[in-house]
């Protein structure tokens, strides 16, 4: 290829735990209720991995899903990168680990950290590096175990999280016209640190020695969630020149039904262009965009040429959006 290379997203894939817990579960052991969570989130249940189940295994289902969907051989695939806050260890990288559970030794794998903004960070990190030549095919993978770092005593955090996996697969491709081009068109990363002790784990190798639980000032990062989100989408746009009304679904991180609707209203988009999963799912970090895309792929409402805007924040904090063109 001579050329400038597209990322084309020619697959997707997801997996869910099988074990579901409902609010009503939950408030067996902590002070909520069904209809608060459902009120204050859209949170009706969520998957808990198995004891056994790590990050990587999650990981692995995902990507053996995506790459079947893409009908790509595992022996094609040159890069995976994995968004996730949950790796099985501290190293070595859970990417490595999905490697070798899916019998690849050739081409790189490691991890990304940006919490819950982690899939759109490893989307544009893949997809420069497939653009670059690195790799032909890459897989982008999102994964959490999030019930490992939750304080199931806290009832302002530990009703909000759910484990999950979702995976998309590059393939490097000739660009020709941003406008009908299919792949990754444009994205933009923010982060700021200052936000730290808005969302945080408090411990980890370097500071406690321990793996700690998730803090969050739920009402501070709502705040800052909305008025990021409008803007990184309203900046990748415009990097593309596109315009709101062109976008056909909005996959957004999946945290509260709250913060889409607010978020597609300052856009001025309807609700009905919104992939909504945080009902079934709840939040899954850097697993909910792609495990969201999945579900909508899957069931026939994405299609082929349809452009995507994808966005997501989380603690750091970071927050990005990434345009696609779906098939
Ligand atoms: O993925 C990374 C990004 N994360 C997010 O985007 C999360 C953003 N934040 C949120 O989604 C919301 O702020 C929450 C869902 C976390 C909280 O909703 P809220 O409407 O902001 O509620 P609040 O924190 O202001 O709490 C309202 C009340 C409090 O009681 P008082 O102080 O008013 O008496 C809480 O103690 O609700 C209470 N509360 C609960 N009650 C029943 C907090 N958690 C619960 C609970 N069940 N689980």
């Amino acid at each position: 290829m001579s050329g400038a290379l597209r990322s084309r997203v020619i697959g997707c894939g997801s997996y869910l735990p099988q074990r579901v817990v409902s609010n009503d579960e939950l408030a067996k052991t902590v002070d909520t209720s069904d209809e608060w969570i459902i009120e204050r989130t859209g949170i009706r249940q969520r998957h808990i991995a198995a004891d056994e189940q790590k990050t990587s295994d999650l990981a692995t289902e995902a990507a053996k899903a995506a790459l079947a969907h893409a009908g790509v051989d595992v022996s094609e695939v040159g890069l995976i990168v994995v968004a996730t806050a949950t790796p099985d260890d501290t190293f070595p990288a859970v990417a490595t680990q999905v490697q070798r559970k899916l019998g690849i030794t050739h081409g790189a794998a490691f991890d990304v950290q940006a919490v819950c903004s982690g899939f759109i960070y490893a989307l544009t990190v893949a997809d420069a590096m497939v653009r670059a030549g690195q790799a032909k095919v890459a897989l982008v993978i999102g994964a959490e175990t999030f019930s490992r770092i939750l304080d199931w005593e806290d009832r302002t955090t530990c009703v909000l999280f759910g484990d999950g996996a979702g995976a998309v697969v590059l393939r490097a491709e000739e660009a020709s016209n941003i406008h009908t081009d299919h792949g990754v068109l444009a994205s933009r990363l923010h982060s700021d640190g200052r936000y730290r002790d808005m969302l945080y784990v408090d411990g980890g190798p370097s500071s406690t020695r321990t793996t700690g639980f998730l803090r969050m000032k739920g009402r501070e990062v709502f705040r800052h969630a909305v008025e990021n989100l409008a803007s990184v989408v309203g900046e990748v746009l415009d990097e593309a020149g596109f315009e709101p009304k062109d976008i056909d679904w909005v996959v957004p991180h999946q945290a509260n039904r709250r913060i889409l609707e607010s978020t597609a209203k300052k856009l001025g988009l309807s609700m009905d262009r919104v992939v909504m999963t945080v009902d079934r799912h709840a939040n899954t970090s850097a697993a909910s965009v792609p495990l969201a895309l999945d579900a909508a792929v899957k069931d026939g409402r994405i299609k082929s040429g349809d452009l995507l805007m994808l966005e997501a924040m989380g603690g750091g904090f970071t927050w990005g959006g990434a345009l696609v063109r779906w098939g």
